[in-house]
């Protein structure tokens, strides 16, 4: 990357990139990459924690780590400093550029690209985060029945998580019944489940640092035939982009593929986001599998594959799997079967 740019070192803010390249695990790191070394700079809260668990990199306490490592920058005679603009705030550049007599040069997603490809170690992580949340999942399903709450689901399942040794959640429970399905995004209420309702669940937890995200559909009681045509529909429409996705294919393609199946059911407007995402040390990271992508599949990408059809003040269905790229096609990440009404019988 520092040739590409023509640069002479690099700054990462992010602390999930600086936990890629160098494995701290704190909150509060700065790290210099530059062509002859890379130095960390940590406050004394993180100094020790830092020499123990960082590798390739020298190590600087500091109370101040901008004013730090622009003195590094300057004593290394750097000239141009490139730093990922999104992961940076306006005014804390702007005060790097009065502490440094360097250039400071804007690399766009250059850092989070180096995350993209997941390496053995990464993908078992993946799996195991995705297998510890599968099972807390599984071991709530009988608390889904008419007249539980939503956020009972969501508070049993943080608990079985926890329980089984996550970390923490990868993102807030979506437990969603009937209308409230219609909201991607729904915030668990009280809301009581009725008989007949389809109830979205989309969960995940994070373990050694690594994120897992699936989303399965529950029935309560006896859905209507409206509503399981339309999980046929989402269901046909993630295997699509599933049988879509292999190394060298576009990913808006990808997305393409679920976006034709529920345009042709007559659903394109009831399906507003994309198609997928990257997982990672972040739930939601590079690549994006949407209709401006411009990402392409390469072995290695760790994606998800969540079509939905939302309608409102009704209900909505949203069905998804996190698989990896693989050689010649995919292999999944979640195991969760998703054929109707099959996820907790059959899994
Ligand atoms: N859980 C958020 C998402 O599926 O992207
Ligand atoms: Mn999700
Ligand atoms: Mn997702």
């Amino acid at each position: 990357m520092l040739e590409s740019e023509r640069l002479e070192a690099v700054l990462v803010f992010d602390l999930l990139n600086v936990r890629h390249l160098c494995g701290f695990t704190g909150s509060n790191g700065l790290l210099l990459v530059g062509e002859s070394g890379a130095w960390f700079f940590t406050d004394s809260r993180y100094t020790l924690q830092a020499r123990s668990e960082t590798r390739g990199v020298e190590v600087v306490e500091a109370a101040d780590l901008d004013a730090a490592a622009a003195t590094a920058i300057d004593a290394a005679g750097a000239r141009y400093v490139g730093y990922q603009a999104a992961s940076l705030t306006a005014a804390r550049r702007d005060r790097l550029t009065r502490l440094t007599d360097a250039h400071l040069v804007g690399v766009e997603t250059a850092v989070d690209a180096l995350r993209v490809s997941k390496d053995a170690g990464e993908l078992k992580r993946l799996r195991e985060a995705a297998h510890l949340a599968e099972d807390a999942l599984r071991s709530v399903a009988e608390l889904m029945r008419p007249g539980n709450r939503e956020a009972e689901i969501a508070r049993a399942f943080h608990v079985a998580c926890l329980e089984r040794g996550a970390e923490g959640l990868s993102f807030e429970t979506i437990v969603a019944g009937g209308e409230r399905g219609a909201l991607p995004h729904a915030k668990p209420t009280d809301r009581r489940f009725r008989d007949g309702e389809l109830v979205v669940v989309d969960f995940g937890v994070r373990w050694e640092g690594y994120c897992s995200d699936e989303t399965v559909m529950v029935p309560v009681g006896d859905v209507t035939e409206e509503a399981r045509g339309v999980y046929e529909v989402v269901l046909q429409a993630q295997r699509a982009a599933l049988q879509a996705l292999r190394p060298g294919v576009a990913l808006r393609d990808v997305d393409r593929a679920a976006r034709d199946v529920i345009r042709a059911a007559g659903h394109g407007e009831h399906f507003g986001h994309g198609t997928g995402h990257g997982v990672g040390l972040a739930v939601h990271e590079a690549p994006t599998v949407n209709t401006r992508s411009r990402d392409v599949a390469r072995e290695g990408m760790v994606v998800t594959v969540e079509p939905g059809i939302y309608l409102a003040g009704r209900f909505g269905v949203r069905l998804e799997d996190t698989v990896v790229v693989s050689e010649t096609g995919w292999e999944p990440v979640t195991t969760l079967p998703k054929a109707f009404g099959a996820t907790f019988t059959g899994g």
